[in-house]
Order: structure tokens, then C-alpha cells, then sequence
């Protein structure tokens, strides 16, 4: 690759010599030929911008001449040089004058010499076009011819660039050297991102732990509320073992990394309305693609798959997408999920491990720890959330007076079918039927016990109908 590696000492001169600091975008207008590079160039130059001493000398020349005063040598686009005569002096100019063009208050004419001069000029500058353009394409045709070289060195230079901006980083962040294991093993000891770690301002980065392995944790399954640092956190992840395995250091205190032969990840909502498709269809196509293409040895990162449809369809989805990547392909997977149910997965699939990220409650108010800590949550803290981002008071107030019926209502129905026993189930079913309405109607603590006990027969006869019993 080093001997790739050329100075192209003499181009680089000639170039130098030949076009100036900041060339103009066309490159048939001339002004991009450095002064000094030719002979012919300069001269045409000198002649060009000769003009407005000339025309000076040629206007007090004339009024001498004529006698008339007034008079003034210009140029405009359209017609050329001219001299400008007031319509009052008109009728003394020498009958040499040509009339040229007649405005409202004065009469413009042209003389011999002027014409001359004018052609010389115009002649000028479309030499210096076609000049400067000639002596571009000679360069041009130059460097063609050592093109092979200069791509040569080009890829030599980008690769020390990718080294040594890889070099400088570790040596500046605190990189470490990670070691290599084939025993299927992903460890890394206070990992960091490398890219969010510097554009944190106010907030320090925290390092977390990884471990993976082809066993008991083979599948991560990260959960905690928005914002609290799971997509940053596989991100990370996926970002160390690249580096690694392009032979990087790595941000990180200690790490021991096996080689992985695909990484796969399904993260961000990025629509692709241009061919389209939805969101969800993208999703969809992409975990399509990851089912497809991924094997043990791959590393796959799913972020909130499921998210693009209604709640019972993603968390199935996203559900069934686990059991296959699990059971059939086997791949070292990180999943983060806002579906806190599926964190009874752990207990249905041998090499799932829950790991959540920690927060700390205070009062109405979450602290994010950053902390990546055993064990999944089945909190999501969103109106925690939706208080740190500005929500109006009365929207929060309604959300938790909600929440909590909701919670009442369909907490048992949200059990996934691996966890949920069947008799939750049917329970499930008799809290989301008019039962539970009329349940909720009763005024407990102002009934008399006869009351209660006909209200509470009056129930259990409508749930035998309801559930056929
Ligand atoms: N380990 C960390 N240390 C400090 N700040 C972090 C860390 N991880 C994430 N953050 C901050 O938290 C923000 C939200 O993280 P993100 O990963 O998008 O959360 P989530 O995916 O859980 O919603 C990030 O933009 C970053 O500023
Ligand atoms: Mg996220």
C-alpha cells in the first residue's frame, strides 16, 4: 500500500504555478490562470485592464479636439464604446462623429479610433477565454496521464488518515486495546460511546458493562423509560466491536471481544415515503432482512421493534421475533423494548438476560442514572417523561387519572402468553367486560351488607352468562 504512495512533487508546482487561490466555478470564462504562468496570457491582461487610462486620455484628447466640453467617453454591453454628446451640443460635433444611438437627452457616436480601440478590447478578453480554457485542458490532459498514481496515493492517504485519526483518538480519549477471544464472548469492562461521550456538555458520560456470550446471555432484553439511554447503549455496543475488529482501540476501561461476522441493527423511524412505504413497512422490511441474512456469529441490535403499529400487534411481533432469533438463529442479540411484558421472556428462553436502565424516582420527578443494571422494569415512567419535556399541567394531571384506570382495567390483559396462566386470562376478560363497569359503579363504603351481598350475586350471575359457566 506505501509504495502507492507519491509526492507528485512537479504536478503539484505546475498546478500551483499555473491556477489561482480560488478558481471561479466556470471554467470558460477565464480568472482562474495565475499571473506569471504565460506570456501570451499576461500581455492580453495588460491590455485589457489598459482600458481606463486609455479612455481617460482619449476623452481630454477629444473635448480638446471638438471644442465641446461636455462630452464623455463610456461602455455599455449593448453598443460598444461611445462618445456622449448633450442634446444642445449636438449639432457642433466634426462630421466624423457616427451616430451610434439616440436617448432622450443626449446623442451617443462612435469615431474611428474608438472602434479600433473597441475591438482590440472585445478581441482581448475572448482571447483571454480561450486562452485560459486551453491551458486548462493542457492541464487536464497532464494529469490524466498519471491518474493511476494519483489514486494510488489517495488511497494511501486515506488510509493514514483512518489510522492515524483512529491513533490520535485513543490517545486523547483513553482508548484501550481490546483483546480477542473465539469463544463466542463479548466483554467489555466501562464502555463508552465514542461519539456521544464528546457531545455531552453538561452531563459526564457513564460507562456501562457488557457480556455476552453463546449461552445464558445471549439475548439482552434492555428496557427502561424513554430517554433513559437504551438506543445509546446498543448503539455503543455494535460501535466497540466495529472498532475492534477493524483493529481499533476502543473506549472502554477493559474489553475482550470475539469476532462477529455481520452486525445487523433495526434502529430510528426513518420513513421512506419516496418508494412508499410507511414507517412500519420499513421496520418490517428490515427485520425481514435481518431474519433472513443473520446467523450465530452475527451481532444484531434491535431498537424498539414493534413500535409502528398498535400495541397487541407489535408486542406479538416483537415477541415472535425474539422466539426465532433465539431458537433458530441463535445470533448475540440486543433488544430494547418499551413492551416491559416481554421481560417474562427470560423466563421461557434460556439465553435471555434482562438488564434495564436504572432510574431514580423523586416525588413526580425521575433522575436518569444511565446505569445499564440486571434485572428488566416494568415501568415506563412516560408522564415522568412527559413532565421533564414541558407538557401542560392539566394534560399530566389527566394522564395519571387515566393511566391508573387503565391500569385497573387491562394491566392483567397486557401479560404475554408465555408468562400469563389461563385463568388470568378469562380474569382478563371479565375486567374489560361491562362487569368491570358496574363493578366500579358501586359505592362500596355507603352499602349495607344485604346490599352488598345482592350486588355481588347480581355480578356473579352476569359473569356466568358472560363466560358461558
Ligand atoms: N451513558 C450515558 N451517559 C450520559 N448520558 C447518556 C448516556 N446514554 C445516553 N445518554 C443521554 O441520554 C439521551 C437519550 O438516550 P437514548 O439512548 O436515546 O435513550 P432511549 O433510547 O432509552 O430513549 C442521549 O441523547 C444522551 O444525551
Ligand atoms: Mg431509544
Amino acid at each position: 500500500l506505501w509504495k502507492g504512495l507519491h509526492l507528485h512533487e512537479e504536478l503539484a508546482a505546475r498546478l500551483q504555478q499555473a491556477i489561482v487561490d480560488e478558481p471561479p466555478f466556470s471554467v470558460r470564462e477565464g480568472g482562474m490562470i495565475r499571473t506569471g504562468y504565460n506570456q501570451e496570457l499576461d500581455e492580453l491582461h495588460l491590455i485589457a485592464a489598459d482600458n481606463k487610462t486609455w479612455m481617460q486620455n482619449f476623452e481630454q484628447k477629444i473635448k480638446e479636439e471638438t471644442g465641446i466640453k461636455t462630452m464623455k467617453v463610456g461602455f455599455n454591453k449593448v453598443f460598444g464604446y461611445y462618445i456622449e454628446v448633450s442634446k444642445g451640443q449636438s449639432s457642433s460635433v466634426p462630421p466624423y462623429f457616427v451616430r451610434k444611438q439616440t436617448l432622450v437627452n443626449a446623442e451617443r457616436y462612435i469615431v474611428p479610433e474608438l472602434k479600433e480601440f473597441e475591438n482590440k478590447i472585445l478581441g482581448a478578453k475572448e482571447k483571454i477565454e480561450q486562452l485560459e480554457y486551453y491551458l486548462f485542458d493542457e492541464l487536464r490532459t497532464l494529469i490524466r496521464g498519471k491518474i493511476k498514481e494519483i489514486q494510488e496515493t489517495a488511497r494511501a492517504v486515506s488510509y493514514i488518515d483512518v489510522l492515524t485519526g483512529l491513533a490520535e483518538a485513543a490517545y486523547k480519549y483513553n482508548y484501550v486495546r481490546p483483546e480477542l477471544n473465539n469463544n463466542g464472548e463479548i466483554k467489555i469492562v466501562d464502555g463508552r460511546h465514542p461519539v456521544v461521550e464528546r457531545l455531552l456538555e453538561k452531563e459526564i458520560f457513564v460507562p456501562n458493562n457488557t457480556n455476552l456470550n453463546n449461552t445464558d446471555e445471549r439475548m439482552i432484553i434492555i428496557t427502561g423509560p424513554n430517554m433513559a439511554g437504551k438506543s445509546t447503549y446498543m448503539r455503543q455496543v455494535a460501535l466497540l466491536v466495529l472498532m475492534t475488529q477493524i483493529g481499533s482501540f476502543i473506549p472502554a476501561r477493559q474489553a475482550s471481544i470475539c469476532p462477529v461476522d455481520k452486525i445487523f441493527t433495526r434502529v430510528g423511524a426513518s420513513d421512506d415515503l419516496a418508494t412508499g412505504q410507511s414507517t412500519f413497512m420499513v421496520e418490517m422490511n428490515e427485520v425481514a432482512q435481518i431474519l433472513k441474512y443473520a446467523t450465530k456469529n452475527s451481532l444484531i441490535i434491535l431498537d424498539e421493534v414493534g413500535r409502528g403499529t398498535s400495541t397487541f400487534d407489535g408486542m406479538s411481533i416483537a415477541h415472535a421475533v425474539m422466539e426465532y432469533i433465539h431458537d433458530r438463529i441463535k445470533a448475540k442479540t440486543l433488544f430494547a423494548t418499551h413492551y416491559h411484558q416481554l421481560i417474562a421472556l427470560e423466563n421461557v428462553l434460556s439465553g435471555v438476560k434482562n438488564y434495564s436502565v436504572a432510574v431514580k424516582e423523586r416525588g413526580k420527578d425521575i433522575i436518569f442514572l444511565r446505569r445499564i443494571v440486571p434485572g428488566g422494569t416494568d415501568r415506563s415512567y412516560g408522564v415522568h417523561v412527559a413532565r421533564l419535556a414541558g407538557l401542560p399541567k392539566k394534560v399530566l394531571e389527566r394522564s395519571e387519572e387515566l393511566l391508573k384506570e387503565y391500569d385497573n382495567d387491562n394491566g392483567r390483559m397486557q401479560q404475554p402468553a408465555a408468562a400469563a396462566a389461563p385463568q388470568d386470562n378469562m380474569m382478563g376478560s371479565l375486567f374489560g367486560s361491562s362487569i368491570a363497569n358496574e363493578l366500579l359503579k358501586l359505592d362500596v363504603m355507603s352499602m349495607t351488607p344485604i346490599e352488598a351481598m345482592s350486588a355481588l350475586y347480581k355480578l356473579q350471575d352476569e359473569a356466568r352468562k358472560e363466560l358461558g359457566k
